[in-house]
């Protein structure tokens, strides 16, 4: 059972234009503890995404843009002994001390941070927050989908802006913003997921001083941590309407323990919050949250990371290349492969040889995304390669 929203939240949805049934929907969202389970179409995209999804033991899993180990092993002690005290709620100085060392990590100020139980939820609460069935979601195409899925079954009207390779795969900021002058959020995810490709800061800056007075920019950077790119955050002081996404799932290694954080001005917060207040974001894991703050502390397992990713994204890529497919020079842990057809029968013939690949996008459906994984996946995945030579021909 999911109470309704208070009256005052339902007044103030109504007059932004969402009508009873769309309440009701923003209510289920909000109350079923992340909004992303909320998602009718979540559940029937498991199978494309390794959530619900099963593979036979020992497959390699190139296909959710995981890390191929677990979590920073500096950081473990911490969690273990996270866990023996898991008896316990979490306590505000243990959310206080990740909030102030994610600060420090980013050099700006913990009143800016708000942590979450992975970035999915304030991805999906962002747009419930600042586009309605008048105000827009502009976002580029191919690009994560979760934003899409949000604005579909809000009735909320989606801009999607095609990717091209003629600006590198960037973002195309004047574009979005010409695609719709009156949105009420743009969506950028720097580095993108699935191209891998970073839009730079010049760019960012420029559209968030574009875009109208009430709308909001989120810069979604879950992948930054694979890249040397600079992050958003540094445009923060001239950039207020700026959102930052960032979560523990991808090079940290921690998505089945769901931690991540939105990095923003209070006063979006408070509208990102004004539904629920801040229960969300206060009921944290503990192993998660002690987990966390340790890795932020460990930059040196950082750069490994980030180092070997590299080097295994390049010997995947000159696999690729060596059979004639092409790829998007990616700066995270991922790589858009174009078979130049169909993909199912050469994902299939991968699967048969235990390598799972990712999804395609619409937009580009002869290319598969495609994880890097350790050295040892990659390997696998090269030798599986030999196999589909035929089918490329
Ligand atoms: C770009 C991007 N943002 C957000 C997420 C959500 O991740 P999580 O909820 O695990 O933090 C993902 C997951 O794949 C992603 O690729």
């Amino acid at each position: 059972m999911v109470a309704p929203l208070p009256a005052q939240a339902q007044q103030e949805l109504t007059e932004r234009g969402y009508s009873r049934r769309q309440i009701g929907r923003i209510s289920l969202m909000l109350g079923v503890g992340t909004v992303m389970a909320g998602l009718p179409w979540h559940k029937s995209r498991a199978d494309t995404l390794s959530v619900g999804g099963t593979y036979p033991p020992g497959s390699i899993l190139l296909n959710s843009n995981e890390f191929w180990t677990g979590p920073f092993p500096s950081a473990l002690p911490a969690g273990q002994k996270a866990l023996l005290n898991g008896n316990r709620y979490l306590t505000g100085q243990e959310r206080q001390t990740l909030v102030e060392t994610a600060a420090a990590y980013d050099h700006i100020a913990p009143e800016l941070i708000t942590p979450w139980p992975g970035s999915s939820d304030p991805l999906c609460r962002t747009v419930i927050s600042f586009c309605s069935p008048t105000q827009g979601l502009v976002t580029c195409d191919p690009t994560y989908e979760t934003v899409w899925g949000v604005a579909e079954w809000l009735k909320i009207p989606l801009t999607k802006v095609p990717l091209r390779p003629d600006n590198g795969y960037k973002a195309d900021v004047r574009a979005m913003l010409k695609a719709n002058p009156h949105a009420g959020m743009y969506y950028i995810c720097s580095p993108n997921n699935p191209t891998g490709t970073v839009t730079p800061l010049e760019d960012i800056a420029w559209l968030s001083r574009h875009i109208p007075p009430n709308a909001v920019l989120v810069v979604d950077e879950a992948y930054l941590h694979f890249s040397n790119a600079p992050s958003a955050v540094s445009l923060l002081g001239s950039c207020r309407n700026l959102i930052v996404l960032r979560t523990f799932s991808k090079l940290f290694a921690m998505a089945g323990l769901r931690l991540g954080f939105s990095i923003a001005h209070p006063n979006l917060h408070d509208r990102m919050m004004r539904y629920d207040g801040i229960y969300q974001t206060t009921m944290l894991s503990v192993p998660a949250v002690a987990i966390g703050t340790d890795s932020l502390k460990d930059r040196a397992e950082i750069e490994k990371r980030r180092f070997e990713t590299k080097q295994n994204r390049k010997v995947m890529q000159a696999c690729l290349s060596h059979y004639g497919v092409n790829t998007i020079p990616s700066d995270a842990n991922m790589l858009m492969a174009d078979w130049r057809k169909a993909p199912e029968p050469i994902v299939a013939k991968l699967a048969q040889n235990n390598v799972i690949i990712g999804r395609s996008w619409a937009i580009w459906p002869t290319c598969s995304r495609i994880t890097v994984g350790s050295a040892h996946d990659v390997q696998v995945f090269c030798k599986a390669m030999e196999s589909i030579g035929p089918l490329l021909k």
